[in-house]
């Protein structure tokens, strides 16, 4: 057995939940020991929901670095802590080990710290999927900075927000990133975004693309420079900061029903020990195994289960820059050929995505190596399910369905591969420490079997959100406040007659597109912001790859000269407010949209409009206008 605290049978897993749920606070003592610390806590949970306050091993002080390196570059030096693929295939990848690695962070560490970094800082990180950018991303947990990483594809407009929002005093970044066939100026876009953020003082970048870039004078440097600085004072090892294990590791943007994102908090302890539990429990981890999880790094599923689950286990975690049809769609196939990849961690708009190109770039490919297949962002219907299965897994690897959320930290709801039974399309039972409860409208708890309702959660766990970063009461509010004295997720639930739990997606004004969160209200906003629009309602509606496709209904008074331009024009504006994945993928001019009394738009009705479900309509009696919903009917234009 690799971990002591790996649950390898029915029995353990159902004798662990009990401990949790009876004992919690025992429960998670035990598993801490297994972790380095500087200073044991004094308190192993401190909570209350209503606040919300919620304070795990406080008084404890550690560094999670020391956990995903040290002990490790120790112990397992030569070790591949990081296998990197590039996007061209012909490009040669590289393999870190975790001695490597601890060096190439502490050197990092140092250029930060060079250019003014202090503990507490907020440090925004805008890169490719390159080593650096793990590298950046631990060097700020080095000295105890807190990063704020930012997706690649969002604009200009959405990294400036998320800066100022958390006052950055750093940026890292490249030249620019390389994706598929695109070519994305990353350094050009933070220019751009800086221009209404003078809390930045240094901006540093690393050469991956080789276009030209503007370098400001005495605000921008370029990475490798740095790192030459660093060389001439001896590379000096870089002490980790001690930190308190309830300070914030991390900032993670995400969206929500209103207004911006937010920026979810994470913890140093907490955090560390829910993504290394649940990493090494769900995926059943064996030391000297490869994981592949294909998210990007700017997600949060690419924090803890490329970055800090799999290292802090001393795993070899495989980080892949490009995309899964680049060149063509055997690429994920070939990455975990080439590598003899034992788990894959994927989405399953992915797998839907390669299931359409059919089984040919599958054919000659081995992929014997494979042990567990993972699935995380979204449900997974079963077709896909059962594709996965045959053609990837060849009916001989456990799926895990991992349900969770950037404010979870890790996964909560998770069947864990090959030790509890796998249900397509169910996410299953809850990991040791989870108490997931199915409320109604009113608040009630659902008790029995089949049956469903909203999903709450009713006890902390470690690894989950703080705060939201500025701004505690929004916080309360958006989690805490719709349930009270608990946890609400956001998302609707089954649980069947085994009591096994189905996630059946967003109950809120969320729409998981590709399996990212957008907000309609943002998308809202940003077409709002095209100058002839004025006013929309987006929905989501059944895609067959991206799960949810984004319909906007738009009122436009604008001179059309044609509608299809202006349709661009519109896409065009979401994707500069906001970035390309947010860019609706059908648009309906209306006249009017379907309004209350009170004036609230009925969503409900457009939702049904833009599934076609055109028959059932339900109560439309309520609207102040009921004539709208006809002549929307009437201009829909078919999917
Ligand atoms: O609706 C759920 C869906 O993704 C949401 C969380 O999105 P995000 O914070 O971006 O994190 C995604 C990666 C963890 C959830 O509220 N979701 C996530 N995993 C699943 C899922 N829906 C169904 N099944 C899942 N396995």
């Amino acid at each position: 057995m690799s971990y002591p605290y790996q649950l390898t049978s029915l029995e353990a897993y159902q004798k662990a939940y009990q401990k949790s749920v009876e004992n919690p606070e025992a429960f998670w003592a035990e598993i801490a020991e297994n972790f380095i610390w500087h200073r044991k806590w004094d308190e192993v949970l401190n909570w209350n929901f209503n606040e919300p306050k919620i304070e795990w091993f406080k008084g404890g002080k550690l560094n999670i670095t020391e956990n995903c390196l040290d002990r490790w570059a120790e112990s397992q030096p030569e070790t591949p802590a990081i296998i990197w693929e590039a996007n061209e295939p012909g490009e040669a990848g590289r393999i870190i080990t975790y001695k490597e690695l601890h060096f190439k962070v502490s050197q990092f560490a140092h250029v930060l710290k060079n250019n003014g970094a202090k503990k507490g800082d907020r440090i925004c990180i805008y890169m490719p999927m390159v080593p650096e950018l793990a590298i950046a991303v631990l060097a700020c947990a080095r000295i105890g900075a807190i990063h704020s990483v930012v997706f690649g594809g969002f604009s200009a407009q959405s990294i400036s927000d998320r800066i100022q929002d958390a006052q950055c005093n750093i940026v890292v970044t490249a030249d620019g990133a390389f994706r598929g066939n695109k070519n994305i100026p990353l350094k050009s876009v933070i220019d751009e975004a800086l221009i209404n953020c003078p809390s930045v003082n240094s901006v540093i970048v690393l050469t991956r693309t080789n276009v030209a870039v503007s370098m400001l004078k005495g605000r921008d440097f370029w990475w490798e420079d740095e790192i030459k600085k660093v060389e001439a004072q001896g590379n000096p090892i870089c002490n980790a900061a001690v930190m308190d294990a309830e300070d914030t590791l991390f900032v993670l943007y995400t969206s929500g029903s209103t207004g911006k994102p937010k920026g979810v908090v994470h913890t140093c302890a907490g955090y560390m020990i829910w993504t290394n539990y649940s990493f090494v429990n769900v995926f059943q981890y064996q030391k000297g195994q490869v994981h592949f999880c294909t998210a990007d790094i700017g997600w949060v599923t690419g924090h803890s289960y490329i970055i800090y689950g799999p290292l802090s286990a001393g795993s070899t975690t495989l980080m892949f820059e490009g995309i899964p049809t680049y060149p063509d769609a055997g690429r994920f196939w070939e990455i975990i050929e080439k590598y003899k990849v034992d788990i894959l961690y994927t989405a399953p708009t992915a797998i839907r995505s390669l299931m359409s190109f059919g089984t040919d770039p599958i054919k000659g490919k081995n992929l014997s190596s494979l042990k567990v297949l993972g699935t995380v962002g979204e449900p997974i219907n079963e077709e896909a399910w059962h594709w996965y299965d045959e053609n990837i897994g060849k009916k001989n690897c456990p799926i895990v369905d991992t349900w969770w959320q950037t404010e979870t930290g890790g996964v909560l709801i998770s069947n864990l591969a090959g030790v509890t039974k796998a249900k397509p399309s169910f996410a299953t039972l809850p990991l040791p420490g989870i108490q997931p409860v199915l409320v109604d409208e009113n608040g009630n708890i659902i008790e029995g079997n089949e049956v469903s309702g909203n999903l709450c959660i009713k006890f902390p766990w470690p690894g989950m959100l703080r705060t939201t970063y500025g701004d505690h009461e929004r916080c309360r509010q958006t989690y805490f406040s719709t349930y009270k004295g608990m946890y609400f997720t956001g998302d609707g639930c089954l649980r069947d007659k085994d009591g096994d739990y189905r996630i059946t997606g967003r109950v809120d004004d969320v729409l998981n597109v590709s399996g990212h969160r957008i907000g309609t209200a943002e998308v809202e906003n940003a077409i709002n912001m095209h100058t002839g629009v004025v006013e929309s309602a987006v929905v989501g509606y059944p895609h067959d790859i991206k799960g949810l496709g984004i319909y906007a209904y738009v009122i436009f008074n604008g001179v059309h000269i044609d509608e299809a331009h202006t349709k661009k024009d519109i896409c065009e504006t979401v994707t500069r407010i906001i970035g390309a994945i947010a860019k609706p993928d059908k648009i309906q001019f209306v006249t009017g949209l379907p309004k209350t009394r009170s004036g609230k738009i009925m969503r409900r009705i457009l939702r049904k409009i833009a599934e076609g479900e055109l028959n059932n309509l339900g109560d439309t009696s309520t609207l102040l206008d009921p004539a709208v919903v006809e002549e929307i009917i009437k201009s829909r234009s078919p999917l």
